[in-house]
């Protein structure tokens, strides 16, 4: 029996540690008896384009539809092609189909598995319309070499920004180099809701009104309507979200301090480990090594009581049945196919306390002794 267990998540014990703030934020949404569009979400709204010093912030309920929502606000679709990297989470190039555009898929960067700037105007074509950069891992992408691509070439940018809410780059800021930030508030982020949520942070007027409209039946006035969806952050979300965003820095840091610990245990061994580049701030939403033994590693940190997982085991062009009729161009992308063939996401989250890093760092350390090739 492994001495100790450790969670791979930690909802409960962040739940916990600020229970009383939630408890009264959900209790207010219950008793005033506004649930969608109400005032929860008007001031969540507001907190959120504050925190991103943005103009406009958009609650919808996911962060895939704040992808496509911004897609079709450029009025990107069929015809049009939309450059990402392929090892990301699905959704990223899931969003491209919904709006009914051709997902190109570029490699990523070896080091911080974020798309490779250089590999990106090889795949522009007079189609192109938009690059998706990916901030996966915590770690935000080269926006400013991307962001003076697209200037050139004029594309749009959108960041998927699901995994890296708190995070910027060395002098500069999500959002400083592209049309809009998408982002996801489902359980497991950074920010997250009991729950789906999402968010499209822009200053873009014409995005913030086309995503205010869609997300509401194509309506911003009762009972006037034009084609729309349905994609609302509901006011319970909204609430708690407006509590857990004062806590973000403070829980990011203490990311930052569990990551730290993790690299300095594990200096030495034959894992390959997450970068930071010079002034980024990483806000490993996963710390993630590599390691060519991944498999057998999973299975024997899982055995010794160690939650791990795989973000992401399976390359977007690598499932099964792709690219499903959808269209789609892959380039050569040996780094990502890399990245998903020996990635392994320890367990990180703020309340995740000293000892069990200590224990997952022992484990790693006497697994590797054993099985790992000396670097
Ligand atoms: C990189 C990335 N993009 C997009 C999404 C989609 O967000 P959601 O699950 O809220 O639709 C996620 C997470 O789920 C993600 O990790």
């Amino acid at each position: 029996m492994p001495e100790i267990k450790v969670p791979f998540y930690g909802h409960v014990r962040q739940y916990h540690s600020i229970k009383k703030e939630i408890d009264d934020a959900i209790l207010k949404v219950l008793e005033s008896g506004n649930y969608v569009m109400g005032p929860a979400l008007k001031q969540f709204e507001s907190d959120l384009s504050s925190y991103f010093g943005t103009k406009y912030a958009i609650g919808l309920n996911s962060g895939t539809d704040a992808i496509w929502l911004v897609l079709m606000a450029l009025g990107i679709g069929k015809g049009d092609e939309v450059i990402t990297n392929s090892n990301t989470f699905f959704a990223t190039a899931e969003a491209i189909w919904i709006a009914g555009a051709k997902a190109v898929f570029v490699d990523c960067d070896p080091k911080t598995k974020n798309l490779d700037p250089a590999k990106i105007e090889a795949a522009i074509t007079p189609r192109t319309k938009a690059i998706i950069p990916v901030h996966l891992y915590g770690l935000s992408a080269d926006m400013k070499s991307i962001g003076e691509i697209a200037k050139k070439h004029k594309l749009a940018v959108i960041e998927d920004n699901a995994q890296s809410i708190d995070g910027h780059g060395p002098g500069w800021k999500q959002g400083e180099f592209s049309d809009a930030v998408c982002t996801s508030f489902i359980i497991q982020k950074n920010l997250g809701t009991f729950g789906d949520g999402g968010a499209v942070v822009t200053n873009r007027e014409d995005i913030d009104a086309y995503c205010r409209k869609m997300r509401n039946h194509g309506s911003t006035v009762r009972s006037v309507h034009s084609f729309g969806f349905n994609s609302r952050l509901d006011d319970l979300h909204a609430a708690v979200l407006s509590v857990k965003l004062r806590h973000i820095t403070k829980w990011t840091d203490r990311r930052r301090e569990i990551a730290a610990r993790y690299t300095k245990g594990l200096q030495g061994t034959s894992f390959t480990l997450p970068v930071e580049p010079e002034g980024y701030r990483h806000v490993f939403h996963l710390y993630v090594i590599e390691t060519p033994k991944r498999d057998q590693l999973e299975k024997d940190m899982i055995a010794a009581g160690v939650d791990v997982k795989l973000h992401y085991p399976i390359a977007i062009h690598q499932q099964k049945g792709f690219p499903w009729k959808k269209k789609a161009v892959v380039k050569k992308v040996p780094n990502c196919e890399k990245n998903a063939a020996q990635c392994l996401s320890l367990p990180i989250f703020p309340e995740l306390t000293d000892q069990e890093v200590d224990y997952t760092i022992e484990q790693l350390v006497a697994w590797d002794k054993a099985n790992g090739k000396k670097k």
